[in-house]
Protein backbone atom coordinates (compact mmCIF):
# COMPACT_ATOMS: atom_id res chain seq x y z
CA UNK A 1 0.00 0.00 0.00
CA UNK A 2 1.16 3.54 -0.58
CA UNK A 3 1.53 5.82 2.22
CA UNK A 4 0.15 9.00 1.61
CA UNK A 5 2.61 11.95 2.49
CA UNK A 6 1.59 14.02 5.83
CA UNK A 7 2.04 17.55 5.16
CA UNK A 8 1.98 19.02 9.02
CA UNK A 9 4.55 21.74 7.68
CA UNK A 10 3.53 23.23 4.37
CA UNK A 11 2.16 26.61 3.61
CA UNK A 12 -1.11 26.37 4.17
CA UNK A 13 -1.01 24.32 7.21
CA UNK A 14 -3.46 25.20 9.82
CA UNK A 15 -6.08 26.74 6.97
CA UNK A 16 -9.33 25.47 5.97
CA UNK A 17 -9.69 25.81 2.31
CA UNK A 18 -13.44 25.42 1.12
CA UNK A 19 -13.48 24.26 -2.63
CA UNK A 20 -16.80 23.86 -4.01
CA UNK A 21 -17.29 21.05 -6.85
CA UNK A 22 -14.26 18.88 -5.40
CA UNK A 23 -16.10 15.49 -6.45
CA UNK A 24 -14.27 15.58 -9.63
CA UNK A 25 -12.01 17.37 -12.50
CA UNK A 26 -10.95 20.65 -11.61
CA UNK A 27 -12.08 20.74 -8.28
CA UNK A 28 -10.58 18.16 -7.04
CA UNK A 29 -7.04 18.49 -8.40
CA UNK A 30 -7.49 21.88 -6.85
CA UNK A 31 -7.78 19.92 -3.25
CA UNK A 32 -5.51 17.29 -3.86
CA UNK A 33 -2.85 20.39 -4.34
CA UNK A 34 -4.02 22.74 -1.44
CA UNK A 35 -4.28 19.67 0.78
CA UNK A 36 -0.29 18.64 0.17
CA UNK A 37 -0.14 22.13 0.88
CA UNK A 38 -1.21 21.27 4.49
CA UNK A 39 -4.46 22.67 4.10
CA UNK A 40 -7.34 21.31 5.70
CA UNK A 41 -10.02 20.61 2.71
CA UNK A 42 -13.92 21.49 3.19
CA UNK A 43 -14.86 18.57 -0.08
CA UNK A 44 -17.66 20.23 -1.69
CA UNK A 45 -20.49 18.62 -3.78
CA UNK A 46 -24.04 18.38 -5.04
CA UNK A 47 -24.49 14.78 -6.53
CA UNK A 48 -21.75 12.68 -6.85
CA UNK A 49 -21.09 11.60 -2.90
CA UNK A 50 -19.08 8.60 -3.77
CA UNK A 51 -16.57 10.87 -5.98
CA UNK A 52 -16.53 13.31 -3.35
CA UNK A 53 -15.97 10.39 -0.40
CA UNK A 54 -12.75 9.29 -3.03
CA UNK A 55 -11.74 12.56 -3.24
CA UNK A 56 -11.56 12.90 0.50
CA UNK A 57 -9.95 9.41 1.14
CA UNK A 58 -7.05 10.47 -0.98
CA UNK A 59 -6.26 13.72 0.30
CA UNK A 60 -3.05 14.01 1.69
CA UNK A 61 -2.97 15.19 5.58
CA UNK A 62 -6.03 15.07 7.44
CA UNK A 63 -8.81 16.80 8.93
CA UNK A 64 -10.96 17.03 6.03
CA UNK A 65 -14.33 17.05 5.37
CA UNK A 66 -17.24 16.55 3.31
CA UNK A 67 -19.97 18.76 2.53
CA UNK A 68 -23.39 17.98 0.52
CA UNK A 69 -24.97 21.04 -1.09
CA UNK A 70 -26.99 22.40 -4.06
CA UNK A 71 -25.23 25.65 -4.59
CA UNK A 72 -28.56 27.01 -6.86
CA UNK A 73 -30.01 27.12 -3.58
CA UNK A 74 -29.21 30.28 -1.33
CA UNK A 75 -30.05 28.02 1.74
CA UNK A 76 -28.02 25.33 1.17
CA UNK A 77 -25.25 27.53 0.55
CA UNK A 78 -26.18 29.27 3.90
CA UNK A 79 -26.00 25.77 5.69
CA UNK A 80 -22.56 24.66 3.49
CA UNK A 81 -20.51 27.83 5.07
CA UNK A 82 -22.47 27.82 8.57
CA UNK A 83 -21.27 23.77 8.73
CA UNK A 84 -17.74 24.56 7.32
CA UNK A 85 -17.43 27.33 10.31
CA UNK A 86 -18.54 25.56 12.84
CA UNK A 87 -16.75 22.06 12.32
CA UNK A 88 -13.52 23.36 10.71
CA UNK A 89 -13.11 26.82 11.21
CA UNK A 90 -11.67 29.76 8.96
CA UNK A 91 -12.27 29.38 6.00
CA UNK A 92 -9.50 30.83 5.24
CA UNK A 93 -9.14 29.99 1.50
CA UNK A 94 -12.30 29.71 -0.67
CA UNK A 95 -12.24 28.37 -4.00
CA UNK A 96 -15.70 28.93 -5.93
CA UNK A 97 -15.29 26.35 -8.91
CA UNK A 98 -18.52 24.28 -8.70
CA UNK A 99 -20.04 24.91 -12.33
CA UNK A 100 -22.84 24.20 -15.12
CA UNK A 101 -22.05 23.71 -18.32
CA UNK A 102 -24.97 23.93 -20.76
CA UNK A 103 -25.35 24.72 -24.38
CA UNK A 104 -28.11 26.97 -24.81
CA UNK A 105 -28.00 27.90 -28.55
CA UNK A 106 -30.21 31.12 -29.25
CA UNK A 107 -31.46 30.00 -32.56
CA UNK A 108 -32.04 26.36 -32.48
CA UNK A 109 -33.70 26.04 -28.66
CA UNK A 110 -37.41 26.41 -27.66
CA UNK A 111 -37.83 29.89 -25.63
CA UNK A 112 -38.59 28.36 -21.93
CA UNK A 113 -36.03 25.79 -22.00
CA UNK A 114 -33.67 28.75 -23.22
CA UNK A 115 -34.68 31.04 -20.54
CA UNK A 116 -34.52 28.18 -17.68
CA UNK A 117 -31.26 27.05 -19.20
CA UNK A 118 -29.97 30.47 -19.15
CA UNK A 119 -31.54 31.19 -15.92
CA UNK A 120 -30.04 28.14 -14.24
CA UNK A 121 -26.16 29.33 -15.80
CA UNK A 122 -26.65 32.83 -14.19
CA UNK A 123 -27.48 30.90 -11.11
CA UNK A 124 -24.67 28.36 -10.19
CA UNK A 125 -22.05 29.87 -12.04
CA UNK A 126 -22.16 33.35 -11.03
CA UNK A 127 -24.91 34.31 -7.57
CA UNK A 128 -23.44 31.06 -6.19
CA UNK A 129 -20.03 32.16 -6.01
CA UNK A 130 -21.33 36.04 -5.24
CA UNK A 131 -23.26 34.52 -2.38
CA UNK A 132 -20.36 32.51 -1.35
CA UNK A 133 -18.35 35.01 -1.44
CA UNK A 134 -19.84 37.67 0.71
CA UNK A 135 -20.96 34.68 3.33
CA UNK A 136 -17.37 33.89 3.44
CA UNK A 137 -15.49 37.41 3.37
CA UNK A 138 -17.57 38.30 6.37
CA UNK A 139 -16.52 35.15 8.17
CA UNK A 140 -13.24 36.04 7.48
CA UNK A 141 -13.10 39.73 8.34
CA UNK A 142 -15.06 38.70 11.99
CA UNK A 143 -12.43 36.24 12.22
CA UNK A 144 -9.46 38.81 10.89
CA UNK A 145 -8.35 36.17 8.32
CA UNK A 146 -6.26 37.11 5.61
CA UNK A 147 -8.08 35.24 3.84
CA UNK A 148 -7.95 34.37 -0.32
CA UNK A 149 -11.00 33.75 -2.58
CA UNK A 150 -10.38 32.46 -5.85
CA UNK A 151 -12.82 32.24 -8.76
CA UNK A 152 -12.73 29.57 -11.41
CA UNK A 153 -13.37 31.69 -14.62
CA UNK A 154 -13.24 31.19 -18.30
CA UNK A 155 -11.61 32.26 -21.45
CA UNK A 156 -15.44 32.03 -23.17
CA UNK A 157 -15.78 35.54 -21.22
CA UNK A 158 -13.70 37.16 -23.21
CA UNK A 159 -13.87 34.68 -26.68
CA UNK A 160 -17.67 34.88 -26.42
CA UNK A 161 -19.65 31.40 -26.08
CA UNK A 162 -21.97 31.51 -29.28
CA UNK A 163 -23.96 28.25 -28.44
CA UNK A 164 -23.49 28.82 -24.42
CA UNK A 165 -24.16 32.29 -24.06
CA UNK A 166 -25.52 31.57 -20.55
CA UNK A 167 -22.07 30.07 -19.47
CA UNK A 168 -20.28 33.24 -20.93
CA UNK A 169 -22.44 35.83 -19.41
CA UNK A 170 -22.29 33.92 -16.16
CA UNK A 171 -18.23 33.80 -16.54
CA UNK A 172 -17.88 37.44 -17.70
CA UNK A 173 -19.90 38.57 -14.51
CA UNK A 174 -18.09 36.18 -12.13
CA UNK A 175 -14.74 38.13 -13.52
CA UNK A 176 -16.29 41.48 -13.19
CA UNK A 177 -17.57 40.66 -9.23
CA UNK A 178 -13.52 39.55 -8.75
CA UNK A 179 -12.28 42.67 -9.32
CA UNK A 180 -15.11 45.01 -7.19
CA UNK A 181 -14.54 42.78 -4.79
CA UNK A 182 -10.55 42.93 -4.71
CA UNK A 183 -11.47 46.75 -4.26
CA UNK A 184 -13.97 46.00 -1.76
CA UNK A 185 -12.08 43.25 0.52
CA UNK A 186 -8.29 45.00 0.06
CA UNK A 187 -8.71 46.99 3.20
CA UNK A 188 -8.97 43.87 5.31
CA UNK A 189 -6.55 42.04 3.11
CA UNK A 190 -8.44 39.57 1.53
CA UNK A 191 -7.02 38.79 -1.48
CA UNK A 192 -9.63 38.24 -4.95
CA UNK A 193 -8.69 36.54 -7.87
CA UNK A 194 -10.06 34.85 -11.02
CA UNK A 195 -8.51 32.26 -12.98
CA UNK A 196 -9.55 32.04 -16.82
CA UNK A 197 -8.89 28.47 -18.09
CA UNK A 198 -9.52 27.52 -22.37
CA UNK A 199 -10.59 23.94 -22.24
CA UNK A 200 -9.27 21.59 -19.39
CA UNK A 201 -9.42 18.02 -19.88
CA UNK A 202 -12.13 16.55 -17.24
CA UNK A 203 -16.03 15.02 -17.63
CA UNK A 204 -17.28 18.35 -18.27
CA UNK A 205 -15.69 19.02 -21.53
CA UNK A 206 -14.97 15.22 -22.50
CA UNK A 207 -18.15 14.82 -25.01
CA UNK A 208 -16.68 18.04 -26.76
CA UNK A 209 -13.18 16.82 -26.45
CA UNK A 210 -13.78 13.35 -27.96
CA UNK A 211 -16.35 14.34 -30.28
CA UNK A 212 -15.80 15.38 -34.00
CA UNK A 213 -14.82 18.47 -33.27
CA UNK A 214 -11.92 17.02 -30.69
CA UNK A 215 -9.47 17.82 -33.19
CA UNK A 216 -10.10 21.49 -33.83
CA UNK A 217 -10.20 22.01 -30.44
CA UNK A 218 -6.73 20.53 -29.32
CA UNK A 219 -5.93 22.94 -32.41
CA UNK A 220 -6.49 26.00 -30.91
CA UNK A 221 -3.67 26.12 -28.61
CA UNK A 222 0.16 25.91 -30.67
CA UNK A 223 0.91 23.17 -27.82
CA UNK A 224 -1.77 21.12 -29.52
CA UNK A 225 -3.45 20.29 -26.78
CA UNK A 226 -6.10 20.85 -23.69
CA UNK A 227 -4.89 22.25 -19.83
CA UNK A 228 -4.70 19.33 -17.44
CA UNK A 229 -6.60 19.87 -13.93
CA UNK A 230 -3.22 20.22 -11.88
CA UNK A 231 -2.30 22.79 -14.15
CA UNK A 232 -5.20 24.88 -12.71
CA UNK A 233 -4.73 23.49 -9.46
CA UNK A 234 -1.12 24.59 -9.45
CA UNK A 235 -2.26 28.31 -10.22
CA UNK A 236 -4.70 27.80 -7.62
CA UNK A 237 -1.83 26.73 -4.90
CA UNK A 238 -0.13 30.17 -5.66
CA UNK A 239 -3.28 32.21 -5.55
CA UNK A 240 -4.48 30.97 -2.46
CA UNK A 241 -0.71 31.83 -0.77
CA UNK A 242 0.79 34.28 1.45
CA UNK A 243 2.77 35.78 -1.76
CA UNK A 244 -0.61 36.28 -3.53
CA UNK A 245 -2.15 38.88 -1.94
CA UNK A 246 -0.60 41.94 -4.34
CA UNK A 247 -2.26 39.50 -7.40
CA UNK A 248 -5.51 40.58 -6.01
CA UNK A 249 -8.10 42.28 -8.88
CA UNK A 250 -6.17 39.91 -11.28
CA UNK A 251 -7.87 37.20 -13.68
CA UNK A 252 -5.61 35.34 -15.02
CA UNK A 253 -5.70 33.46 -18.35
CA UNK A 254 -4.42 29.82 -18.57
CA UNK A 255 -5.19 28.99 -21.86
CA UNK A 256 -2.45 27.41 -23.65
CA UNK A 257 -2.11 31.16 -25.81
CA UNK A 258 -5.50 29.93 -27.18
CA UNK A 259 -6.79 33.15 -27.29
CA UNK A 260 -4.88 36.27 -26.23
CA UNK A 261 -6.51 39.43 -24.70
N1 LIG B 1 -13.42 21.75 -18.18
C1 LIG B 1 -13.21 22.87 -18.89
O1 LIG B 1 -12.89 22.81 -20.09
C2 LIG B 1 -13.35 24.21 -18.22
C3 LIG B 1 -12.89 25.33 -18.93
C4 LIG B 1 -12.99 26.60 -18.34
C5 LIG B 1 -13.57 26.72 -17.09
N2 LIG B 1 -14.04 25.60 -16.43
C6 LIG B 1 -14.65 25.80 -15.10
O2 LIG B 1 -13.96 25.04 -14.13
C7 LIG B 1 -14.87 24.63 -13.12
C8 LIG B 1 -14.78 23.11 -12.92
O3 LIG B 1 -15.04 22.49 -14.16
P1 LIG B 1 -14.88 20.91 -14.39
O4 LIG B 1 -14.55 20.71 -15.82
O5 LIG B 1 -14.02 20.31 -13.33
O6 LIG B 1 -16.40 20.46 -14.18
P2 LIG B 1 -17.07 19.04 -13.79
O7 LIG B 1 -16.09 17.94 -13.97
O8 LIG B 1 -18.36 18.97 -14.53
O9 LIG B 1 -17.36 19.24 -12.24
C9 LIG B 1 -18.30 20.20 -11.85
C10 LIG B 1 -18.38 20.25 -10.35
O10 LIG B 1 -19.36 21.24 -9.99
C11 LIG B 1 -20.33 20.65 -9.14
N3 LIG B 1 -21.66 21.22 -9.41
C12 LIG B 1 -22.30 21.30 -10.58
N4 LIG B 1 -23.53 21.85 -10.39
C13 LIG B 1 -23.65 22.10 -9.07
C14 LIG B 1 -24.67 22.62 -8.23
N5 LIG B 1 -25.88 22.99 -8.72
N6 LIG B 1 -24.44 22.72 -6.91
C15 LIG B 1 -23.26 22.33 -6.39
N7 LIG B 1 -22.26 21.81 -7.11
C16 LIG B 1 -22.46 21.70 -8.44
C17 LIG B 1 -20.30 19.16 -9.44
O11 LIG B 1 -20.77 18.44 -8.29
P3 LIG B 1 -21.27 16.87 -8.37
O12 LIG B 1 -20.34 16.21 -9.34
O13 LIG B 1 -21.10 16.36 -6.97
O14 LIG B 1 -22.68 16.90 -8.81
C18 LIG B 1 -18.82 18.94 -9.74
O15 LIG B 1 -18.12 18.72 -8.54
C19 LIG B 1 -16.25 25.11 -13.55
O16 LIG B 1 -16.56 26.33 -12.92
C20 LIG B 1 -16.08 25.32 -15.05
O17 LIG B 1 -16.98 26.26 -15.57
C21 LIG B 1 -13.92 24.36 -16.97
Amino acid sequence: MTQKPEPSTGPLAGKTALVTGSSRGIGRAIAERLARAGARIAVHYHTRAEDARATATALAGSGHRLFPADLGQAEERRRLVRSVLSDMGGPHILVNNAGLYRLTPLLESPETVWLKDFEDLLNVNLIAPAHLAFLCARAMVEGGIHGRIINIGSRGAFRGEPEAPGYGAAKSGLHALTQSLALALGPHHIAVTAIAPGWVGTDMAKAHLEGPRGPSLLAQSPLGRVARPEEVAALTLYLAGEEAEYATGAVIDLNGASYLR
